[in-house]
C-alpha cells in the first residue's frame, strides 16, 4: 500500500488539506497526517513514500490522486527539504515540525525526542538551569528576557509548591508559530516543560492556549495523555483562554488560569516569586520552552554558536501579510529584514511594491524598505525604535494608508485594554479620537488640491490614471506624490493635532502599566516617523527621493 503524507495543520486544513487527504484514502493509499513545513503556497502538499524517500507534490487538489500516484502532476516538487525555501534553514525548533505524525511517540522518538529529559534528569537542577543560561536563549513571547535568569529565580525561591505555565496564547498579528509547534510536535513543549519542572522543582504544569486554536488544544491534550507516563512524576493540563489579547500577558494570563477575569497585576512580586496561586512560577512562551530539548541533548554551546550579538540561537520568524511565500522560517538571528522579506519572502502578493512591514505584531513598529538592512536581533531592532517580539512580519504594499494604521493600532489598544491604568484606557480612546481628526484634516486638504497635483506629477501614466499591475494607484504613493510637492498647503490641524498625538504616545509609553499601552505608540510614532505624508506632512527627503 502506498504511504502518503499529508498536514493536519489548521492553516493546510484550510487551504484544503482534508478533502485531499480523503481522496487518497479512498484510492487505498495509507494516508499519514503531518504538520506542515510551514511553506503555504506549496499547500495541500503530498508526499509519497518511494524507495528514494518522500516525493513531494504541491498544491494539489482531489482530483490530483492518480497524476500524484504515477509521478505526473505538474507541481511535482521532489525533496522537500531540499527547496530553497528550506535550504537555507536552521531547524532547531522546527526539526520534526512536517516530517512526523505528531501523535506517534515512536516518531517522535525516532527523530530524536526525548533526549533532551533523559539528559536533563541524569542532571541536578541547578545544572540544567547552568545549561539553558548558557545557551544564551532569551524568552521569545515578545520581552526577549533571558530563560536562565528567570528559571534560576524560580529554583532559588522556597516554597512547597511551583509551577511551569506554558504561554500559547499567540496574540499577535500575523504570527502562528506556536500553533504550528503545537499541532505539529507537541512531544516537544511537553518535553521542554518537563525539563523546566525538573531544573526549578516543580511538579505541575499549565498550557495556556487561546479558543481559537482548537486544534492545537485537542493534539495537546491527546499528547498529554500519551506521554503522562514518560514524563511522569511531572503532570501537565492544558486551559483554554477564551482569546483577549492582554491575556497574553503574563500576570493577566496566570489570574485567567485562576479563573479571575484577566487583568494585569502591579509587579513586583514577579511571577518567578509569587505567580500561579501565589507560587513561584516559571512562564514561557511555546517556542522558549520548545528550544530546551535542543539545547540540553546537543548542548548549550550548539546553540549559543548560532546568532547574533546577545540575540542566540534561531527565531522561528513568521512571514504574512501581503506577501508571495508565506510561512515559517526559522533562521539564526542575525539574517537581515529585507532578505526575509523579499528573497524568502518573494515581496508582495500583490506585485506592487513593499511599503511597509510590522514586525513584532500589533504594538510593533512598521519598518519602510529603507530599513530593511537591519539584522534580525534584539538589540538592533530596539535600537531603531522596533521590536522584535514573537517574529511575526506583517508585509505591506504601496496601497496601504499608514495614518489608517496608525489610527487601527489605537482602537485595538482601546479595545483590547484591561482598564486598569488611565494612559491605555482613557489614552488609547482618545487617540482614535485624535487620528480621526488627523485623517479627516488631510483628506479635506487632499481633495482640495488632488487633482491640480495629479496633473503636476511627471508620469504620464499617473495622470491617466493608475499605472500599477492591480489598476488601482496606491494611496500612500499618491500621498507621496502630493505632499512632496505641496508642503505649503498643508492646514494647520493637522500640525498641531500631530503634536498632540507625539504628546499622548509619550503619556502612554511613559505612564503605561504594561506594554499594551506601553508599546501602541510604536506603530503610531513609527508610522509618523517613517511615513510623514500619510499624516499630512511632507515626505522624508531620503524616502520622497525614491
Ligand atoms: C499585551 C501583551 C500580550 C502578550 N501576549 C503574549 C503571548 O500571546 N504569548 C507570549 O508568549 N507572550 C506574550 N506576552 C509576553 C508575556 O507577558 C511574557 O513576557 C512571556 O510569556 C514570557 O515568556 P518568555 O520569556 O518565554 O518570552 C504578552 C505581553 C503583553 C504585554
Ligand atoms: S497598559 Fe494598563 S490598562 Fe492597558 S492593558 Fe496594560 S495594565 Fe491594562
Amino acid at each position: 500500500m502506498t504511504r502518503v503524507f499529508i498536514s493536519g495543520d489548521m492553516a493546510s486544513v484550510a487551504l484544503g488539506a482534508d478533502a485531499v487527504a480523503h481522496a487518497f484514502a479512498a484510492a487505498g493509499c495509507e494516508v499519514v497526517r503531518t504538520g506542515s513545513w510551514g511553506l503555504f503556497s506549496i499547500e495541500p502538499l503530498v508526499e509519497v513514500e518511494t524507495g528514494d524517500g518522500r516525493i513531494g507534490f504541491g498544491p494539489v487538489a482531489p482530483g490530483d490522486v492518480a497524476a500524484v500516484l504515477d509521478g505526473s502532476h505538474a507541481n511535482r516538487l521532489g525533496d522537500v527539504a531540499a527547496l530553497p525555501f528550506f535550504e537555507g534553514q536552521q531547524r532547531f525548533t522546527f526539526a520534526r515540525v512536517g516530517i512526523i505524525n505528531p501523535l506517534s511517540l515512536d516518531d517522535y522518538g525516532t527523530h530524536g525526542g526525548w533526549r533532551g529529559l533523559d539528559a536533563a534528569r541524569l542532571l541536578d537542577p541547578q545544572a540544567v538551569v547552568d545549561a539553558v543560561q548558557a545557551s544564551g536563549l532569551r524568552g521569545r513571547g515578545g520581552a526577549g528576557f533571558p530563560t536562565g535568569i528567570k528559571w534560576q529565580t524560580v529554583l532559588s525561591a522556597v516554597d512547597d509548591e511551583k509551577f511551569i505555565v506554558c504561554n500559547a496564547d499567540e496574540g499577535d498579528s500575523g504570527t502562528f508559530a506556536d500553533r504550528m509547534l503545537m499541532e505539529g510536535d507537541p512531544f516537544c513543549l511537553i518535553e521542554g516543560m518537563a525539563i523546566a519542572g525538573h531544573a526549578v522543582g516543580a511538579g505541575h504544569g499549565y498550557i495556556y492556549i487561546r479558543s481559537e486554536y482548537p486544534f492545537a488544544i485537542n493534539v495537546m491534550r491527546e499528547a498529554i495523555r500519551l506521554s503522562a507516563a514518560r514524563i511522569a512524576p511531572f503532570t501537565l493540563e492544558v486551559r483554554v483562554g477564551a482569546g483577549a489579547y492582554v491575556c497574553g500577558e503574563e500576570t493577566a494570563l496566570l489570574d485567567s488560569i485562576e479563573g479571575k477575569r484577566g487583568q494585569v497585576r502591579a509587579k513586583p512580586p514577579l511571577p518567578a516569586i509569587k505567580g500561579l496561586f501565589g507560587k513561584p512560577t516559571v512562564i514561557n512562551n511555546v517556542l522558549s520552552l520548545a528550544a530546551v530539548p535542543f539545547i540540553l541533548a546537543h548542548g548549550p554551546e550548539a546553540y549559543a554558536a548560532i546568532g547574533f550579538g546577545r540575540s542566540r540561537g534561531t527565531m522561528p520568524v513568521q512571514i504574512a501579510g501581503n506577501v508571495k511565500h508565506g510561512g515559517l522560517y526559522e533562521v539564526g538571528f542575525g539574517i537581515t529584514l529585507g532578505e526575509l522579506v523579499n528573497e524568502i519572502g518573494g515581496g508582495t502578493a500583490s506585485g506592487r511594491p513593499v511599503r511597509a512591514v510590522q514586525v513584532g505584531g500589533p504594538l510593533g513598529a512598521y519598518l519602510p524598505p529603507s530599513q530593511f538592512h537591519l539584522p534580525f536581533d534584539y538589540e538592533t531592532f530596539t535600537a531603531a525604535g522596533a521590536l522584535i517580539g514573537h517574529a511575526g512580519i506583517t508585509v505591506f504594499d504601496d496601497s496601504v494608508d499608514m495614518a489608517h494604521m496608525a489610527r487601527f493600532a489605537m482602537e485595538f489598544c482601546a479595545i483590547e485594554s484591561c482598564g486598569k491604568c488611565t494612559p491605555c484606557r482613557i489614552g488609547s480612546t482618545r487617540g482614535v479620537e485624535v487620528m480621526d481628526r488627523i485623517i479627516a484634516a488631510r483628506d479635506s486638504v487632499k481633495s482640495s488640491v488632488r487633482a491640480e497635483l495629479i496633473e503636476a506629477l511627471p508620469f504620464t501614466s499617473e495622470k491617466s490614471g493608475p499605472s500599477t499591475r492591480s489598476g488601482r494607484m496606491g494611496e500612500g504613493y499618491l500621498n507621496k506624490a502630493l505632499y512632496s510637492r505641496a508642503p505649503a498647503r498643508i492646514d494647520e490641524t493637522l500640525a498641531a493635532q500631530t503634536a498632540l498625538l507625539r504628546d499622548l504616545a509619550d503619556t502612554m509609553k511613559y505612564g503605561s502599566l504594561c506594554a499594551l499601552g506601553g508599546f501602541t505608540p510604536y506603530p503610531v510614532l513609527s508610522a509618523l516617523d517613517h511615513f510623514p505624508e500619510d499624516f499630512g506632512a511632507p515626505a522624508p527627503l531620503s524616502e520622497a527621493a525614491e
